[in-house]
């Protein structure tokens, strides 16, 4: 794949020892499996139970036949087949991120991205998900990196999504998730998911109740929006 890039990291949580091959790469039909296993996991679901919001190895094949360039996987190259380790899934969207929100499923339209424009001038984040195992290597931000550099090649205005508000479970007898979720906008607490998107230059505008249906985020998301510092007005 000629867009691949490879990298070597140390997998900390695995042995100190092993050093791992990762390749970002768009992702291939051969990944749904993968893609689907990767999801699961990120999100505590194990692998022989199933998940309907998950996007599966069919979503995966629809994806690529609307967007191919759009989606991408980290896989780990010392076992073969190549272990799926992390994934991306993103559509094209003429909506602006000054629109109100919607759910999550509104604005994909489904996990095959049915709502994707290929005219559109924003990026909209679909999903992102690294394996618990492979996770703080910097494979989520190889997989941000990808997805700039996709916004800059196809000259879009920027890419916007809703950050999963991840940590909000260890605060919800505490505080809404409307006040968490400005706390952390505000960076008075760090979320493991957004805190990073935030670190990674996206602008955090606002909370999302409601975005899609996850216990551990209290369902909750924040908009947040990268504009494209190569785009041209003109
Ligand atoms: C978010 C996710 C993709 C990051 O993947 P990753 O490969 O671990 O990412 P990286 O190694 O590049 O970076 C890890 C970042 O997460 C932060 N992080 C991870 N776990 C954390 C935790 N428990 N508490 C605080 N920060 C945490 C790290 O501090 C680091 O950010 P920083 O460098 O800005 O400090 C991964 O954690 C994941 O799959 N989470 C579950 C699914 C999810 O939330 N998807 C996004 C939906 S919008």
């Amino acid at each position: 794949m000629s867009n691949a890039v490879s990298f070597k990291r140390k997998v900390r949580l695995m042995s100190p020892e092993i050093l791992s091959d990762i390749t970002i790469m768009n992702t291939q039909r051969e990944h749904g499996q993968g893609v689907y296993d990767t999801v699961r996991l990120a999100y505590g679901v194990p692998l022989d139970e199933e998940c309907e919001n998950c996007i599966d190895a069919h979503d995966v094949a629809e994806q690529l036949a609307r967007f191919p360039e759009g989606q991408f996987v980290a896989v780990y190259t010392e076992e073969e087949p190549n272990l799926v380790v992390g994934m991306a899934a993103t559509m094209r969207t003429n909506r602006p991120p000054t629109n109100p929100p919607r759910k999550w499923i509104d604005e994909i339209g489904s996990t095959g991205i049915a709502n994707h424009n290929p005219y559109g001038e924003w990026l909209y984040g679909v999903e992102m998900s690294v394996r618990p195992d492979f996770r703080l290597q910097g494979i989520g931000t190889a997989l941000y990196h990808a997805r700039f550099e996709l916004v800059k090649r196809l000259g879009l205005k920027g890419w916007y999504a809703g950050g999963m508000l991840m940590g909000y479970r260890r605060y919800r007898r505490e505080m809404s998730v409307r006040e968490y979720g400005e706390k952390v906008i505000n960076r008075e607490i760090i979320d493991p998911t957004v805190t990073m998107q935030m670190n990674r230059g996206f602008e955090a505008w606002d909370v999302i109740e409601d975005y899609l249906d996850e216990p551990d985020a209290g369902n909750g998301a924040v908009l947040i929006v990268w504009k494209n510092p190569e785009y041209d007005e003109t």
